[in-house]
């Protein structure tokens, strides 16, 4: 790509950053039902989720959490309790509650424009307590995660579509966000693409002061293949306008960190 090409390119990106005219009739103002709040689970091996997370929580100190946030990489070989991963996947996506009669939305415990939550969450496990290694997927209404079922080499085919990021392939576990666009679309048509990115900074911020408050680290990531990272998750990276389409947009790898010194 040429210097001339890039700035068009650059150029055609950028709006994607701005707030469009939104005089365009959304499907909501058109009456076509609303999307389903959370995909379907597909698998018979479910895994039922705590919320006591009493004894979870080490430290309740907001301006800590704050203060000593930083993107963690090294983790020890512990393995996480499963009520650990249980706190960590509420704190990002967990369902206060379903609001409305005909048209429902979802109240979490992170923001999202509209409340249209356009994520779902899938998870490389490595090392909790409890599961075995594979990949699952958290159903937020259920509070719960369903076995989507185990991946040959999964280390080496998560550090080859992660850019070779080898903290992430072999951390205990690795969080995948995938948006469905349409789900903020069905409102907000064409600033809804902006909205899931913004969206997705919330979710994650919650995973890492919650990692904090567990005495674990995470570490956001943007860098990855996009068609191996969709694969993965049996997922096609084709271009598409269709309701159905889900793509990787951000993932965070999370693990204990040694206790610093005092
Ligand atoms: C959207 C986003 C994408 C990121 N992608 C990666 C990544 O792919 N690999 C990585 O090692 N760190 C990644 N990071 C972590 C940043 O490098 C890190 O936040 C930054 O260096 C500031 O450090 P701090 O988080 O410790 O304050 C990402 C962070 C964000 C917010």
């Amino acid at each position: 790509m040429d210097k001339e090409q890039l700035k068009a390119k650059l150029k055609e990106l950028r709006e994607v950053m701005k707030t469009n005219d939104d005089d365009i009739d959304s499907d909501q103002d058109l009456g076509v039902t609303q999307p389903p709040l959370t995909k379907e689970k597909i698998s018979d091996k479910i895994i039922p989720l705590t919320k006591e997370f009493d004894q979870v929580v080490i430290n309740n100190d907001f301006l800590s959490l704050v203060n000593t946030r930083t993107s963690k990489r090294k983790y020890t070989d512990e393995s996480l309790k499963l009520e650990e991963l249980a706190f960590l996947l509420w704190a990002s996506q967990g369902v206060k509650k379903v609001i409305g009669t005909g048209r429902k939305a979802t109240i979490r415990t992170v923001p999202s424009a509209g409340a249209r939550h356009p994520f779902e969450t899938y998870l490389f496990v490595n090392r909790v307590n409890g599961l075995e290694q594979g990949l699952y997927h958290y159903l937020p209404l259920e509070h719960a995660l369903e076995f989507l079922g185990t991946i040959e080499n999964q280390i080496q085919k998560v550090d080859a579509a992660y850019c070779g990021q080898a903290f992430f392939a072999n951390a205990p576990v690795a969080f995948v966000w995938t948006v469905v666009p349409y789900r903020t679309e069905w409102r907000y048509t064409t600033n809804a693409q902006k909205y899931a990115l913004l969206d997705a900074g919330h979710l994650c911020q919650n995973l890492y002061l919650a990692s904090e408050a567990i005495g674990c680290g995470t570490c956001g990531i943007g860098a990855y293949e996009q068609p191996l990272a969709d694969a993965l998750l049996g997922l096609d990276s084709t271009p598409s306008a269709e309701e159905d389409n889900e793509f990787v947009v951000y993932a965070a790898s999370v693990g204990r960190v040694e206790k610093k010194e005092s």
